[in-house]
């Protein structure tokens, strides 16, 4: 049996305490043993962004971390993010401009645009477009991503 290591952390706000197998990464823990399955995998080698979670205030990709990486540390989903209302104005913007359409990049995307407007509130058009190249989308060709961040960011219409 695979070794397990008893790991503490918080999940949109909530304790969680669990042996975890050493070598299962952050993104299958969220998403096979809490059911929090908002966070997508995609490539599962760290390119195209799918699985995006924030780590104590950082956003992570979550199919290169391991969750026991994650013990004593904060983690945020786009469950918990959504449900605080955290990304109320980028969902919102992202909906108005149609920047999804499979919905598959949308959770990852909107972590990584939420990163933009909270540390980052100034970003040109271009730092936008730089900020979320991690994050691959198939369907949308980024324009109207990149319109609904940055009317986020400088209520532009
Ligand atoms: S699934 Fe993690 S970066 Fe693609
Ligand atoms: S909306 Fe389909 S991958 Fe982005």
């Amino acid at each position: 049996m695979e070794h397990e290591i008893e790991t503490t952390l918080t999940v949109n706000g909530a304790a969680v305490k669990r042996r975890i197998p050493a070598r299962q990464h952050l993104v299958d823990f969220l998403r096979e043993e809490l059911g929090l399955t908002g966070s997508h995998l995609g490539c599962e080698h760290g390119v195209c962004g799918a699985c995006t979670v924030r780590v104590d205030g950082d956003i992570v990709r979550g199919c290169l971390m391991l969750a026991v990486q994650a013990n004593g540390c904060k983690v945020e989903t786009i469950e918990g993010l959504s449900d605080s209302g955290e990304l109320a104005r980028l969902q919102e913007a992202f909906h108005r401009r149609n920047a999804l359409q499979c919905g598959f990049c949308t959770p990852g995307m909107l972590l990584a645009a939420q990163d933009l407007v909270l540390k980052r509130p100034d970003a040109t058009r271009e730092q936008i477009r730089e900020h979320i190249s991690g994050n691959y989308c198939r369907c949308t060709g980024y324009q109207a991503i990149v319109d609904a961040i940055e009317e986020v960011l400088h209520g532009k219409s």
